[in-house]
């Protein structure tokens, strides 16, 4: 797939089938993402991939903490408020999504079932969490974020589909405690990996975006 292309196409997805995705296609993706530039090439990301009965496990933990309704207590912190223009961007994205899966304002059963698919990784048959050690500072999140972007893109471009989540970081003790991950290490993203499912109402939405005016100031 040509680059801009691929740049332009590639978009969350959210619901997968269940074919599995070959480990090979898995590190071919990974050989791809550990090009990305990072902070005086210090490459700090540190990656988890789960597949077969390790994601069911991690799924099943996930799902009932989340499904009893135990709040986020994800190593990364959320702004107490969000300024009003990233507030209004988020409220029209829940909102669309909510309207793509024909879901009434007041329906909070099946606005809390849209929640949980994501413990449920979107039905996708495999998973990668992103990790960085504890010592390090914003620069290397921003690392992470291009490593996590290139995946993504890599994914899309060998026809596989991603969703980023920050769900899927809520409860990382429990994660840790699954897969023998030390205490320093925290658990900064996770991303759901397979190939998109057509059929899935939710893969018929798409997300807008800001112009550019309403964020790019020129200086002539
Ligand atoms: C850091 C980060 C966390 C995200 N967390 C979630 C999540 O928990 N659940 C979800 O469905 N999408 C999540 N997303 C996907 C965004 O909602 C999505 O990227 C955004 O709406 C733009 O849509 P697009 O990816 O289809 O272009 C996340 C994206 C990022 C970058």
């Amino acid at each position: 797939m040509e680059l801009s292309a691929g740049i332009m196409s590639r978009t969350s997805v959210r619901g997968f089938k269940s074919t599995p995705v070959p480990q090979a296609l898995v590190r071919q993706l990974l050989e791809q993402a550990r090009c990305s530039p990072s902070y005086t090439n210090t490459q700090p990301w540190e990656v988890s991939v789960l597949s077969g009965a390790m994601r069911d496990q991690l799924g099943k933990v996930l799902y009932d903490l989340a499904a009893a309704g135990v709040p986020s207590r994800s190593d990364v912190s959320a702004p107490a408020h969000w300024p009003l223009a990233n507030e209004s961007r988020a409220s029209e994205h829940n909102a669309r999504r909510f309207r793509t899966l024909e879901i009434e304002r007041d329906d909070s059963a099946a606005r809390n079932g849209l929640r949980l698919m994501n413990y449920q990784f979107f039905g996708a048959p495999c998973v990668v969490l992103l990790w960085l050690d504890r010592t390090l500072s914003e620069w290397s999140t921003f690392d992470l974020g291009l490593f996590t972007q290139t995946l993504a893109l890599a994914a899309h471009g060998l026809g596989l589909g991603t969703c980023l989540q920050a769900s899927l970081t809520h409860y990382p003790d429990e994660v840790r405690a699954l897969l023998g991950v030390a205490q320093d290490k925290r658990l900064m993203l996770g991303l759901s990996l397979g190939y998109p499912d057509p059929a899935a109402k939710l893969n018929s939405y798409r997300s807008s975006r800001a112009e550019l005016d309403e964020f790019v100031r020129w200086y002539n």
